[in-house]
């Protein structure tokens, strides 16, 4: 695996967490967290095509979050329906190709049409690919390329379980960053993440701005990626002065 460059994170993927704290506090439903949730994942979307970012990896959704109050879980997803119709026009002007990666199985037919629909809107769009992880998770992800090579008869190797995964299509996210406060995975990117830079924000999710992101881009910027070699391989050859 070569080293890659530090500077700047070619693939970032976001816990989005926090959206209930964000309203509880303002004695808000829970889903007004969520509708300004999609405000800040708007903000982010255009804050990352401006800083050349090549893939935003965002969690919508997991796999886990129907264990929610049924009216939350209700409310989450008509709040995706309706961000759908929003959004995706804009997106597709602005060069950003859409992706959701999930279990397409566990939604109903009219979500899973909405997303077949919004992504082939934006194929050819090469600006910023956003993943958008919705009904995902790592294990989810893991068990079923097992299961696709398995059906297919073909051997289970790293590189064949890679190709199988639903995030095939874009490299390893390079920075991993999750707001909130929590400091954890929560099943999220479990096989892709293997030498992400991780980046917890105490930040909720809805007050993720601009200037936090930079945040979390400079600090990763000052990181040292090894990939398992010595901090002394990574230096540049300098110069033997005797032989000058
Ligand atoms: C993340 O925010 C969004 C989803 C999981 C859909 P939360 O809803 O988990 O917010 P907190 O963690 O309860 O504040
Ligand atoms: C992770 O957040 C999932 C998303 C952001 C979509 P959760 O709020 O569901 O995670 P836990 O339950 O606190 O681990
Ligand atoms: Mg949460």
């Amino acid at each position: 695996m070569s080293t890659a460059p530090t500077a700047r994170p070619h693939h970032i993927a976001i816990v989005m967490d926090g959206n209930g704290r964000w309203a509880t506090r303002r004695f808000l439903p829970r889903l007004a967290g969520h509708r300004q949730g999609v405000e800040s994942l708007r903000r982010c979307v255009r804050a990352c095509v401006a800083r050349g970012v090549g893939v935003l990896t965002v969690f919508a959704f997991s796999s886990e979050n129907w264990n929610r109050p049924h009216d939350e879980v209700s409310g989450l997803m008509e709040l995706m329906g309706k961000a759908l119709v929003r959004e995706v026009p804009q997106l597709a002007k602005d060069g950003v190709r859409l992706c959701f990666v999930g279990e397409r199985a566990g939604l109903s037919a009219g979500m899973r049409g909405a997303l077949e629909q919004a992504e082939a809107l934006t194929p050819a769009n090469t600006r910023l690919t956003l993943n958008v992880c919705f009904n995902y998770g790592g294990r989810w992800d893991i068990a079923q390329a097992a299961a696709k090579l398995a059906a297919r008869g073909e051997p289970i190797t790293e590189a064949s379980l890679h190709a199988a995964m639903a995030m095939a299509h874009v490299p390893d996210p390079d920075l991993l960053i999750r707001t909130g406060g929590e400091k954890r995975i929560s099943n999220f990117l479990l096989w892709q993440a293997a030498y992400a830079e991780l980046y917890f924000s105490d930040r909720l999710w809805p007050d993720f701005d601009e200037a936090a992101l930079d945040e979390a881009i400079a600090d990763y910027a000052a990181r040292e990626r090894r990939f398992g070699r010595t901090s002394e391989q990574q230096q540049p050859a300098q110069p033997d002065p005797l032989c000058a």
